[in-house]
Order: C-alpha cells, then sequence, then structure tokens
C-alpha cells in the first residue's frame, strides 16, 4: 500500500459512524439542556498560547505538541487540547461578562505526539465544556453531574469518578515543598522520568505508572492536608454538593491532572472497561488562567471528553448505528432506469433516501446491491411492469412483495 494513514491517526469508517453520530447527538444535546453555547475555535494557534497555559514544563508542551514555523517564520501548534483556544476566543471576543457565567462547549479533534496504544492517538476528539464567571463550588458539582448525565444519557453505568482540589497559589506551593521532601529520600530507586519530573514539576511525579514508583506515590504526603482553609472549605462545599445531588464519586488526592493551569478541584471519570488509559474524561478548575492570558479575574471550571475512549465503552452499548436507505429501484432496460430516476429524485425530495443501480446490470445484481445498502425496501421496474403500470415492490426483511402504482408507492411513502 502506497499511502496509508498516520501513525497515531485513524480514519472513522461509515460502519463506526453510527456510534460517533449517536455521541456527538447526546453531547449537544446534553450540553444545551445545560445552556453551553457551541464554540468552534481554529485547529492551530500561537505556540505562545499552549506553553503558556499547560505549562512549559508538563509532557505536552515539553515534549507532544506539533509545533511548525509559517512561512512567515511564526510558531504555531495543532491544538494539544482546547480550553486554552476558548479561553483566548472568550477574551478576544469580550464573551466574558462580569456577573455572569458564560458558558461555552465544543466538539473537535486535538493532537498530541504520544506513543500511540489503544485508547491513545495522535490526533484524537474531544467533547467539552468551559464556564466562565463563577466560583461556587455548586457550579462544580453542576459541571460533574453534567459530564454524568451525558454518560447516564448514553447507558453507561461502570464508570467512576474521581475528585480532588489541587489548591491554589497560596498553598500549592507549601504541598510541592513538602512532596519534594517526601521524594528526594526515595529519588534514586525511581524512574528516570521521577528523576526529570523532581526537578522540572513534582507534582507530575503522582501520575507516574511506573511500579517502582507506585511504593512510594501511595506513601507520599495528599495535597488535601495541605489546603489552606479556603481551598479546603471550598473542597467540602463540592462534596456536600455532589452528595446532595446524588453523584457518586470518590475522592482521590493522587489526582493532579497533567496541565499546570488546574486550581482547586480537579476530577476524572475512569472506565473500568478501558486498558491503561481509563480516563474518559478530566476536568477541572482553572481560576487564574483567563487573568493569565490577559483577561480580568475570572474564575472558570470546565472538562473534556475523550470520544475514541467513550466510543470504544459505548459501542457495547449502542446498535452499531449504521443506517440503510429506505428504497432501493432496480430497473430493468432503458426506460425502466429513466423512470427509476424520476421515482428515486421524488423519493429524496420528499425526504425518503433511495438509490438506484447505474450499472445496468442484472436483477440478482441490483438485489444484490439492495442489500448491500440495507435498503428497507426494493422497487422493481422492468418492461411488464411498465406496460401494467405497476412495480413490484419487495420488502427486503420479510420477502413479503406486492404490486404497487406510481400513486399508491407515493402514498406509501408520502412523497409527495
Ligand atoms: P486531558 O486530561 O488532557 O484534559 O484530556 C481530556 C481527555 O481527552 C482524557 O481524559 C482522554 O479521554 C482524552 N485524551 C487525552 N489525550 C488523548 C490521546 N492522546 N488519545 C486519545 N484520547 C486522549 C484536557 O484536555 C483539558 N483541556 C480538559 C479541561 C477542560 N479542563 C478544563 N477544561
Amino acid at each position: 500500500m502506497k499511502y496509508t494513514a498516520q501513525r497515531g491517526t485513524r480514519d472513522i469508517l461509515p460502519s463506526e459512524i453510527g456510534v460517533w453520530h449517536a455521541i456527538e447527538k447526546s453531547a449537544r444535546r446534553t450540553f444545551e439542556l445545560f445552556d453551553y453555547k457551541e464554540i468552534r475555535t481554529p485547529i492551530f494557534e500561537q505556540t505562545d498560547l499552549f506553553s503558556r497555559s499547560i505549562g512549559s514544563s508538563t509532557d505536552i508542551v515539553s515534549k507532544e505538541m506539533y509545533t511548525f514555523l509559517d512561512r512567515k517564520g511564526r510558531s504555531l501548534t495543532l491544538r494539544p487540547e482546547e480550553t486554552a483556544p476558548v479561553v483566548r476566543a472568550a477574551i478576544e471576543h469580550g464573551l466574558i461578562v462580569k456577573e455572569n457565567v458564560v458558558k461555552l462547549y465544543y466538539l473537535g479533534p486535538m493532537f498530541r505526539y504520544e506513543r500511540p496504544q489503544a485508547g491513545r492517538q495522535r490526533q484524537f476528539h474531544q467533547a467539552g465544556v468551559e464556564a466562565f464567571g463563577s466560583a461556587d463550588p455548586m457550579l462544580d458539582v453542576e459541571v460533574i453531574s453534567l459530564a454524568g448525565q451525558l454518560f447516564d444519557r448514553l447507558g453507561l453505568k461502570e464508570l467512576e469518578i474521581d475528585v480532588n482540589s489541587v489548591g491554589c497559589a497560596a498553598c500549592r506551593p507549601g504541598y510541592i515543598e513538602k512532596l519534594k521532601d517526601y521524594f528526594k529520600q526515595n529519588l534514586n530507586n525511581m524512574c528516570d522520568d521521577c528523576r526529570k519530573r523532581f526537578e522540572a514539576n513534582p507534582l507530575r511525579i503522582l501520575d507516574c505508572k511506573e511500579a517502582v514508583c507506585q511504593k512510594y506515590i501511595e506513601k507520599a504526603p495528599s495535597t488535601g492536608d495541605s489546603l489552606c482553609p479556603e481551598c479546603r472549605d471550598h473542597f467540602e462545599r463540592v462534596i456536600k454538593g455532589l452528595e446532595l445531588s446524588g453523584i457518586k464519586y470518590r475522592v482521590n488526592h493522587r489526582l493532579v491532572r497533567g496541565l499546570d493551569y488546574y486550581t482547586r478541584t480537579t476530577f476524572e471519570v475512569i472506565s473500568r472497561q478501558l486498558g491503561a488509559q481509563n480516563a474518559v474524561c478530566g476536568g477541572g478548575r482553572y481560576d487564574t488562567l483567563v487573568e493569565e492570558l490577559g483577561g480580568g479575574p475570572t474564575p472558570a471550571i470546565g472538562f473534556a471528553i475523550g470520544l475514541e475512549r467513550l466510543v470504544e465503552i459505548v459501542k457495547n452499548v449502542l446498535p452499531s448505528g449504521e443506517k440503510g436507505i429506505e428504497l432501493f429501484v432496480a430497473a430493468l432496460g432503458d426506460e425502466a432506469k429513466k423512470i427509476a430516476f424520476q421515482i428515486v429524485s421524488k423519493a429524496r425530495k420528499a425526504g425518503v433516501s433511495a438509490d438506484l443501480d447505474y450499472a445496468g446490470r442484472g436483477l440478482k445484481a441490483q438485489m444484490k446491491a439492495a442489500d448491500r445498502a440495507g435498503a428497507g425496501n426494493a422497487l422493481i421496474i422492468g418492461d411488464n411492469e411498465i406496460k401494467n403500470g405497476r412495480y413490484l415492490l419487495k420488502d427486503m426483511k420479510t420477502a413479503a412483495q406486492k404490486e404497487v402504482t406510481e400513486t399508491e408507492l407515493i402514498a406509501l411513502f408520502s412523497l409527495l
């Protein structure tokens, strides 16, 4: 094969698209129920937007970005995530209005140069939301319950929600110091990556999946013990709100997430049906990012769902969704083909999906084509049928046949 899809990218084929459509439809419907409005931003942005917001020592920025120079020598990057572009757009277009909560949602492809494996691609898709303008813990609860409601709508029951608070600019530095003091003693026994993380971004050590590091990570100081009174109060109120809303959750003090902009609440939705890459959704607060990127002080929170991972678990629950056409017209002879073409055109205009065979083949081949098209009905037109003005309509599921005139056919499918 001369050309193939690039490593870490995938074609989504017609046989799979039904599940994607179902997920996208449910996502839009759920986001809109919670009053989110769709925003679409460009696929590439100025590189600096991502390095500043996600953090230059994170894995995403330090090794996973698709960065290139354009013809004028400007550094651009294919978006590895959508929070920073949405913040950029919200500031640029004055969407953030004081004292209002502004709610935006998006669906689209993201790009990260990661080592491809199950659940991890270089081009993948996210559906996500961002809510700007309130630090109220009940907004955190609403955002988490929105994710929960979408998964419920898709019939998923086996999901787990982990929540944590990573504190704020006042209490996080103290926590990082505590972590460094703790890991310093064991660093020699830990993996190479963790030794690097220790220097650049010690919080990231908590995310390490290497077995050698696990026993040290398990006993590491907990974020929960280092929160300042304001962050502790905020987190307690989030937890109370989750209880009140009947949302099942688990506090996971190791949940620090891989992007630097988070403050206070972080959360992930995990599926046991996925392998090592088991997070279907990740999000949290980022109360200082809008201001860091040039806007006014604006607390904010959001999440993004990985659609490939969601498809993986939803496809066991939803039917494949590949839709067949409603009517296939098989025509034998030139005269019949003309009539077939007219009937198909009328059907389509009336909103009935229809097709015909252009190859001028025999009846058997045309019925095979009708089968392949997943047709609900086949209409057969030959010389005899034209003479009598009655065509043969075959129900492809039951194989029942009846003769119909064009008028009857039209009434049957309400073609007019
Ligand atoms: P994230 O945790 O980097 O957060 O990504 C969110 C979700 O995208 C993950 O839980 C996973 O399902 C999916 N995902 C990430 N990388 C890949 C990959 N290489 N292949 C397949 N799926 C992947 C964010 O992107 C934040 N912007 C979320 C957010 C929004 N936080 C606040 N607002």
